[in-house]
């Protein structure tokens, strides 16, 4: 066995969001989601599984962390270490690689990597498939980070079949320019903000059904190439969960003033012939699907209204890389 695994993998952005689970524990979700891998932001693990220490250590960016956040990482290489018949504790060591000072944290290119560095200090060498598997338990959006490019999350009928599969390179003029309205930790995680929604919402049954419908039709625009549709569908798509989120008891909401500034730059952009389509997740941030041709256009546009370190532009990314 090789005690030790080193990987990258990048972080995602959802164009059909996932929101929602039918399965806390296994992390199954409600409905399938699509979305694109991105070059701009990774993270990097080490996994040593070692004799000579006798609880998991955890690492990010050279900091030793506590009881909970070491907790979180040492239940996930459990599912390794149960697999593998493996009793040794480990030593863990992340770094997540950010452009800029903006702090965006990503659980998804976090949970992707640490599978993919736990894969193979435990030795079991699964496959991307059985590896998604195992990304989406620690988060679900890390599941479709094993691939690069457009990817879909199947929800799946259990959960061995709710996994990610690739479905286009994404080689084409696609990119994403990410625009950092604030990067402070989020006040409501998107794991109580997805209970919350499939608890209380009454628009929730409505989602799913749309989500499922809005996948279809991206599937079809993301084969044809067709860009316009492509991130028609998106834009709505991302207004509809957060229009969920609205209706929950009690109600919330991720955005903030700058996020609707952003909306509307996007809006002039798009009527004034530069076609892009904005996205929002479980914060303020607003990311841009646009042609990638045209996003220095596009930064030059937002660089009048925020700081230029808060708009970074992103090219598909690739799958997770051993090291
Ligand atoms: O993977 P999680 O539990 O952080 O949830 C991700 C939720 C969204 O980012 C809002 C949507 C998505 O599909 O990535």
């Amino acid at each position: 066995m090789k005690s030790r695994g080193r990987a990258r993998a990048y972080a995602n952005i959802a164009l059909i969001k996932y929101w929602g689970k039918r399965d806390e524990k296994l992390v199954l979700p409600m409905n399938s989601s699509l979305s694109l891998t991105i070059d701009c932001f990774y993270t990097e693990t080490e996994v040593i599984f070692r004799k000579d220490v006798d609880r998991d250590y955890f690492y990010l960016n050279d900091k030793l962390q506590g009881k909970d956040t070491t907790e979180k990482v040492s239940k996930f290489l459990d599912l390794f270490r149960k697999a593998a018949g493996l009793n040794l504790s480990a030593v863990v060591k992340s770094r997540n690689y950010v452009p800029t000072a903006a702090g965006l944290a990503s659980s998804a290119s976090g949970f992707a990597a640490l599978a993919a560095a736990a894969n193979v200090a435990s030795g079991l060498n699964l496959d991307n498939r059985q590896l998604s598997i195992y990304a989406r338990q620690g988060s679900g959006s890390a599941a479709r980070s094993i691939y690069g490019g457009f990817v879909e999350w199947k929800k799946g009928s259990s959960h061995q079949d709710s996994y990610a599969v690739p479905i286009d390179d994404a080689q084409w003029d696609i990119g994403i320019v990410i625009v950092m309205v604030n990067s402070m930790e989020k006040l409501i995680s998107s794991r109580e903000g997805m209970k919350r929604t499939v608890d209380t919402s009454p628009f929730y049954k409505v989602w799913v059904e749309s989500a499922e419908e809005d996948l279809k039709h991206i599937k079809i625009a993301i084969r044809n190439r067709d860009f316009k549709k492509t991130g028609l569908i998106a834009e709505r798509n991302g207004l509809k969960m957060h229009a969920i989120m609205l209706g929950a008891n009690p109600p919330f909401c991720y955005w903030e003033p700058d996020s609707l500034k952003v909306m509307q730059i996007v809006r002039q952009l798009r009527r004034e012939g530069i076609y892009c389509y904005f996205t929002l997740d479980a914060g303020p941030n607003v990311k841009i699907l646009c042609r990638l041709s045209e996003s220095h256009k596009i930064k030059d546009r937002l660089i009048q209204f925020f700081d230029p370190d808060q708009v970074i532009i992103a090219k598909p990314g690739p799958g997770i890389t051993i090291l």
